[in-house]
Parts: C-alpha cells; structure tokens; sequence
C-alpha cells in the first residue's frame, strides 16, 4: 500500500470502525467515491471470461483503486483478506477470491468498495462468463430490474420499506427467493452503518427515508429458496441453502427531498430506469 494512500481506521488499528469526516463537501466526496467504484467495477467486469481466475480480478481491483487514489475498503475490514469480493454461482455474497479460473457458465458477481478522501463508495454486478443458461440470464436480468424498481421507491420521507416490497414482489413473481439474511446499509465515513435496507418486505422498516443521507440497495435474489447455507469454514463465503444460483446488484444511493440520486450509475442507466423524474448524476 503506497504511503500517500488513505487508510480506514480498521486498516491501521485492526478492530477500530469509526472515523472522523475530513474537511469539505459530504455529498461531493460521496459523488467521487461512487464515480470512482463505478469506474473500478467496470474495469473488473470487462476482465471477467473463462480462465480467468478470481485472484486475477481481486489484483485488477486493487491496481484500479490505488490509481485513483483509493484503499480498497474490503482489505482487512473485520479480517477480509482481500480487495474484492468474487461470488461465484450459487454464493450468494462474500465470496473470496482464489486461484479457480472462471469456466463459461458461471456466472460471479464482483463487488467493490473504495475508501477515497474519507467516504466509502459501493456497487456490485454480476456477470456472465462466457455463454450462460437461458436460466441465469433471466436470474440475472430480473436480479438487476428488481434492484432499480427498488430504487425507484427512493424519496425523502418514503418509508424504507417500499425499496424491498418493490423488490420482493418482482423477484417472487419470477419464482425466485429474496434473501434476507443480508441487506442494504448507511454508508459514509463509516462502510456499514444503520439504516439497515431490507430487500423484502418488513413490515417495522416503515421509517422514513432522510434526504441527505446515503445507502445501498443490493439485493441478493436466489434461483430457488431465499435460505442461506452454511458460511464456509473461511468464515465469509456465503452460499444458497439449496445450492441454487444468485445474483447481487448494488449501487450507493443518496436520498434527495424529490428522489434520489444514483451515485454509482453512469447517466445513461439513470435516464433508462428512472427517466428525466429523478435527479441523476451528472
Ligand atoms: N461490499 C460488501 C457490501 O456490499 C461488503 C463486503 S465486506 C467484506 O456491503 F468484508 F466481506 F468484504
Ligand atoms: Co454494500
Ligand atoms: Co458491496
């Protein structure tokens, strides 16, 4: 890790989670820190096809963070070992990566997190290597239209709970389970914090939503039941229960008093699923 590069507390006093917003604009940082994990995501994702090993990716992320001046917010938070995280199949999230190439028909989904100038920034997508099923690339396209169709309940003073009922009605319509074990959080200075952001459909999750401040929407959507499984003895990878396949999007979302906006989506997907309605990045 070079010296000029800022690190999260955790990285420098393993256990310690808090840190202290530097001088200067909140939301501008927040803007910075969503463009440039976007820009790392995408430069991950182009990397994906078959024989590429998930270790490859997590080295691509890393060299991509550093050149924009970031710490990859993953490395040593809460003992992760890595710089991305790789879900392969039917992992649902948290995923490590490894020296197992990719085959076409996997599907993995890359999630990244930057740590620039104070602020964490957060997105995920998955992937198709090579040639996928009919099968996962509905699991994939419904995954990726649930999570909008949840953003697209984003509104100061909305309840919370609209984003995962959105979800959750189009995700069950399709036959697949939402998982719940896992959700949405506050990001800022600090990489998880309250509100949790459920993607179904809870029913206590009914306050409203604070224009100003930001979180994620990253819903986890299973081929088959919504259970999780047994966490793997590395003590993160986290698998379907029923060994069927999932899909994860994720954008960092900051809430404004008539919408929201998504600062880990390029404009172009903004104006597709939300249109002119909405504020979107410019
Ligand atoms: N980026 C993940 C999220 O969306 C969190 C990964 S934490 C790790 O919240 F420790 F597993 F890397
Ligand atoms: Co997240
Ligand atoms: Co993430």
């Amino acid at each position: 890790m070079p010296a000029g590069i800022r690190r999260p507390p955790y990285a420098v006093e393993p256990g310690s989670l808090q840190s202290a917003l530097p001088p200067g604009d909140f939301v501008e940082r927040m803007r910075a820190a969503g463009r440039a994990a976007r820009e790392v995501l995408d430069e991950v994702g182009a990397a994906v096809a078959p024989g590429v090993t998930t270790d490859a990716l997590d080295r691509i992320a890393h060299a991509a963070y550093l050149a924009r001046g970031g710490y990859p917010s993953t490395l040593r938070y809460r003992g992760y070992p890595k710089s991305v995280c790789t879900s392969v199949n039917e992992i649902i999230c948290h995923g490590i990566p490894d020296d197992r190439a990719l085959m076409a028909g996997d599907i993995v989904d890359v999630d990244v997190t930057i740590y620039l100038d104070g602020v964490h920034g957060d997105c995920n997508a998955t992937y198709a290597v090579g040639e996928v099923s009919d099968d996962d690339a509905r699991l994939m396209s419904v995954t990726h239209e649930s999570m909008w169709r949840g953003i697209a309940q984003v509104r100061g003073g909305a309840p919370l709970n609209a984003i995962g009922r959105a979800i959750q009605e189009h995700a069950e319509a399709h036959g697949f389970g939402v998982v719940r074990t896992f959700v949405g959080h506050g990001i800022g200075t600090e990489f998880h914090t309250p509100p949790s952001v459920p993607h179904f459909y809870d029913p206590d999750a009914d306050q409203p939503m604070v224009a100003g401040s930001t979180f994620t929407v990253e819903p986890m959507i299973n081929a088959g039941g919504w259970e999780v499984g047994t966490i793997w003895p590395d003590g993160w990878t986290a698998p379907t229960r029923d060994g069927s396949r999932s899909a994860q999007y994720e954008h960092t979302l900051l809430v404004t008093a008539t919408g929201v906006e998504v600062l880990t989506a390029w404009p172009d997907e903004v104006e597709r699923w939300l249109g002119s309605s909405t504020s979107a990045v410019s």
